[in-house]
């Protein structure tokens, strides 16, 4: 009888995504981590043993997701399979869950995914327990530092997690917890290790990711180090050609941030700079913050040093208190903006913010009339950003295949999909592109 098995046995784990890149790229770490005990990952669930569902508590209509998707799961269970849920409904309702869903093997908030392995092992011996959902930000950003397997010439790099504004519309302060941001040294590292498998582009993630503070890395002198620091030092690692950074706060966009855009040519012209409404009582309300005025003075000051800055936002109708007026204050910052970009969103009341206990609370049909208007506007202005580049070279990184034969599919330095018909030897480069068409959702380019 063998005492030792070297090699792990073969199975494999499904993870369903739901939510913000901070999931996408949780959901990456996750199956990184479940590599050395053999998981080997699934498109589909049907043929898993392992599946984790990392869900979104962001609004209502993403929470209620992951009831009607453990619905689905029966075979899984069937199967002896194992169940998980992760991410932020883990962390705000792990108890609700349970309670109504007994399928699920264990709950696991976002600050316990370094344990995964771990809770593995003793859920499979039978000695695990049924929720993970403690705070402990800095282990996991130690636990997650190595050996990390690049997919694609894009990546993601968290550089921040968590958040302290306390919108109170809010969720994200309660289910990932207080802001951290992750040593300089540390992220370096990853980026080098991404830029040596062939990583052109990062995109540095964070709940409040122009947050981000830290003490220079060793070697270097100086106070401690903003964004603006960090992306400069990136943007001298060999290989590396593009930086991104998303989602800013506005009260975090910093001179030194706002001068990067300028000075930095590998800091892409794009910034994703939430700003949720346009009229103060409301952003009062909503705890923001800022003004309306002082967004507009941001946006302003980024657009003096780079001004063909593609500019993105998120916005928020219906808010308590929110009237006719105060709805048309939106559509006014909205159209002094220009968004190249931007989502938009009924005001979901989440349990346990303030915004919740609002008095004041607008009527479903006038969110949605809201909602339309808003949409409509925000359409408008993407589709004349889009064509505005018709004509113009861009600059374009080939990520991967397009859907027709012999066609590349890459990204602007404004975030748009191109796709070109292109050898596919091109994969990975940063070509010169003249574009010559604006679709609905991507452009059409020819190589120059
Ligand atoms: N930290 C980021 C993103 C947070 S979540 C930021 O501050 O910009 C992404 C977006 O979801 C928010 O910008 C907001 O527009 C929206 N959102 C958050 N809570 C919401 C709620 N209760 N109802 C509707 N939209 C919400
Ligand atoms: Fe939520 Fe506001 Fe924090 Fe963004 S800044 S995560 S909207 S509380
Ligand atoms: Fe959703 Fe959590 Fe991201 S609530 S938006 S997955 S931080």
């Amino acid at each position: 009888m063998s005492t030792t098995e070297k090699t792990p046995e073969k199975k494999r784990v499904h993870v369903k995504t739901w939510g913000c890149q901070m999931n996408v790229y949780d959901s990456e770490r996750m199956t990184g981590l479940l590599k050395p005990l053999g998981y080997e990952t699934t498109e589909t669930p049907e043929e898993a043993d392992l599946v984790i569902l990392n869900t979104c508590h962001i609004r209502e209509k993403a929470a209620e997701k992951v009831y009607s998707e453990l619905g689905r799961l029966k075979d899984v269970k069937a199967r002896g399979g194992t169940i998980a849920v992760a991410g932020c409904v883990a962390q705000a309702e792990g108890a609700e869950i349970q309670a109504r869903a007994p399928q699920v093997d264990f709950v696991i908030g976002p600050q316990s995914y370094h344990k995964l392995p771990e809770i593995i092992a003793k859920t499979a011996r039978g000695t695990g327990e049924n929720l993970y959902t403690e705070f402990d930000v800095d282990e996991k950003f130690d636990a997650l530092e190595e050996g990390r397997q690049a997919e694609g010439y894009s990546a993601f790099v968290t550089v921040q997690e968590g958040c302290d504004k306390f919108c109170t519309f809010c969720v994200v302060p309660y289910t990932r917890g207080a802001e951290v941001s992750r040593n300089a040294d540390a992220v370096t590292l990853e980026v080098r290790q991404l830029a040596q498998q062939g990583v052109r582009e990062i995109t540095l993630l964070g709940q409040n990711v122009n947050a981000w503070h830290g003490a220079p890395p060793v070697g270097a002198s100086g106070e401690a180090w903003g964004l603006g620091e960090l992306v400069r030092h990136l943007a001298r690692i060999d290989g590396i050609d593009r930086i991104r950074f998303t989602t800013s706060h506005p009260k975090d966009m910093d001179d030194g941030l706002i001068a990067a855009f300028g000075e930095e040519p590998k800091l892409m012209p794009y910034l994703h700079l939430p700003v949720q409404a346009g009229n103060d009582r409301v952003l009062k309300a909503m705890n923001r913050a800022h003004t309306a005025e002082s967004y507009l003075r941001q946006i302003e000051a980024v657009r003096a040093v780079r001004p063909d800055i593609a500019i993105s936002g998120d916005m928020i109708v219906g808010f308590p208190g929110e009237d006719d007026a105060a709805f048309e204050d939106t559509m006014a910052l909205v159209r002094e903006v220009g968004y190249a970009s931007c989502f938009s969103f009924k005001y979901s009341r989440r349990p346990g913010t303030p915004g919740a206990a609002m008095p004041k609370q607008v009527p479903e049909d006038v969110k949605s009339e809201r909602l339309q208007r808003l949409q409509a506007l925000l359409n408008e202005q993407r589709h004349a950003f889009d064509r505005a580049q018709v004509g113009r070279t861009l600059d374009i990184l080939f990520e991967k295949p397009g859907r027709l034969d012999g066609q590349l599919l890459g990204k602007s330095p404004y975030l748009q999909s191109v796709h070109v018909i292109a050898p596919e030897s091109l994969l990975g480069q940063i070509v010169p592109i003249r574009i010559e068409e604006a679709g609905p959702n991507s452009l059409r380019g020819v190589l120059v």
